[in-house]
């Protein structure tokens, strides 16, 4: 299919209904921005038509910001994205007349898809099934629409002998509220009839708004598409709907990770981003939530209430209940937790095993090195197979900066140990238990560096409450 072919989507409006901070198009959902799923979608579709096509976003409210997002997205996607304004809201023809006006381009298309930027459920497929309608019945304009037993809020399909009319919620009459059919705000005109109507869209309706569906008139050689999942269609209008669009997108990305070989032992307690990816034969208990780009390889195990975000986790890694892990790569074959909290730019080497209460921040250990119980490792590079061990506390922070700590491989770190940094250990170190070490040890060196014993034979009852 080569045909010249535009994506538009919709996002000036100021979304007053849904009553949060950010503009209605900028709103976190599992992942990424409400906005950010149309244009992956239209993405997709477009690099199957000719390659003079191109995506568009309308902004208006809140202008500056959705711009600076759409900077960002480019650079993910490696596409251009035309920005048009929308100087004043009023209405989605005129939305759309603001993209046909300033990108000159728009000129140049065989047919314009137009999306609304806050219906994020929408894939590839339905658009390449509207268009294949558009197409194959050589159509000058399709929308694609739904039924529902509640359809308020939706602009109503009213059908006639020919073609049909869409009537919005404010401009109905009481018969046409009970027709069931309804608008998705997905539509694909071909140029020259839009360019023959859209200027002469009227405002005369309830909004005083220039309506897109305007276009669409009882006569006319245009068609739709009735979709039996409406759930694709769904709007966010209202924090509700938000709500109800959270709940749908995460089974639709449940069903993606499931066709991928992924099992899961709790659906509906679990949280992925849209921006995950999970390899196959992994396992994810209840409760866990990964976020962000985090990437989870073959076989790994990520146990119940563990929550992961930007981070990479190598094959046949287990995290163990409730860890926190952000931003580190884990290296195949590792254990991890429970109960531990990897903080941004650590790295846990292949093998290696970090036991429960134990918390790391910027630090790399090599492979087979085992931290298993109640430790404090910040700024710190351990070598391979070296044991550290329970109560271990890098003393990194002077009250001014932060210093690093260097322990060689093969060495065994005692109990109860404190590195004071800057400090460097060699290889094949030994360290008694109960040491605070603030001087550098050499290869194969023992350090130990804690107060000596006293006994006083038989004074313990002094101190004992029964003195008897
Ligand atoms: C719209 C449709 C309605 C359909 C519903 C499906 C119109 C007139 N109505 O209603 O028939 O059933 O979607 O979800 O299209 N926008 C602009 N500039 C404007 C006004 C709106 O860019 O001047 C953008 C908004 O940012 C939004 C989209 O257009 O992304 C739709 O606007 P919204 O107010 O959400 O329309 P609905 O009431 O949902
Ligand atoms: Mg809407």
């Amino acid at each position: 299919m080569f045909l010249k072919v535009s994506g538009v989507i919709l996002a000036a409006g100021e979304g007053t209904r849904l009553k949060v901070r950010e503009p209605k198009p900028l709103v976190s959902l599992l992942g990424r921005k409400l906005l950010d799923y149309s244009i992956k979608e239209l993405d997709l579709f477009l690099l199957d038509c000719s390659s003079k096509s191109h995506l568009a976003v309308v902004v208006g409210h809140e202008k500056d910001r959705v711009e600076k997002h759409l900077k960002e997205i480019m650079k993910v996607l490696n596409t251009n994205i035309y920005s048009a304004y929308q100087e004043l809201q009023k209405g989605t023809a005129d939305a759309l007349k603001s993209y046909l006006n300033k990108v000159k381009e728009s000129d140049n298309m065989d047919c314009i898809i137009v999306i609304c930027s806050d219906t994020p459920l929408i894939s590839k497929k339905h658009i390449q099934e509207l268009f294949s309608k558009l197409i194959g019945d050589n159509l000058d304009a399709v929308v694609a629409t739904f039924k529902l037993d509640n359809p308020t809020g939706y602009g109503r399909i009213i059908t006639g002998e020919k073609g049909f009319d869409i009537i919005e919620e404010k401009d109905v009459n009481s018969e046409q509220r009970k027709i069931k059919e309804v608008n998705s705000g997905v539509y694909i005109f071909k140029k020259e009839y839009l360019y023959k109507h859209i200027n002469l869209i009227e405002s005369m309706n309830n909004s005083k708004e220039f309506y897109l569906t305007d276009m669409f008139k009882k006569g006319r050689n245009i068609g739709s598409v009735l979709f039996s999942d409406g759930n694709i269609f769904k709007g966010v209008n209202t924090l509700e709907q938000l709500n109800s669009v959270e709940f749908l997108m995460r089974e639709k990305i449940y069903d993606h990770f499931v066709e991928q070989g992924v099992r899961f032992q709790d659906k509906n307690s679990v949280y992925i981003d849209d921006t995950v990816t999970i390899e196959k034969n992994v396992y994810i208990e209840s409760g866990v939530h990964l976020k962000g780009k985090t990437i989870i390889k073959e076989n790994s195990i990520i146990s119940c209430g563990s929550i992961i975000k930007d981070s990479q986790i190598e094959k046949e890694v287990v995290i163990k209940p409730y860890c926190v892990i952000d931003r580190c790569h884990i290296f195949s074959q590792a254990s991890v937790g429970p109960f531990a909290h990897l903080r941004p730019e650590t790295k846990i080497g292949e093998s290696s095993k970090v036991g429960n209460f134990v918390e790391m921040k910027k630090t790399q250990i090599d492979k087979n090195v085992k931290i298993s119980h109640l430790s404090y490792v910040g700024d710190a590079d351990i070598g391979e197979n070296t044991n550290i061990g329970c109560g271990f506390i890098t003393c990194n922070y002077d009250g001014e900066s932060k210093n690093k700590t260097i322990i060689g491989k093969d060495s065994f770190i005692g109990s109860d140990s404190q590195m004071i940094a800057p400090v460097t250990l060699g290889d094949r170190c030994y360290v008694a238990s109960g040491s605070t070490i603030s001087k550098d040890l050499e290869d194969d060196d023992f350090a130990i560096a804690r107060s000596r014993q006293e006994i006083k034979k038989g004074c313990a009852k002094k101190f004992l409450k029964n003195k008897k």
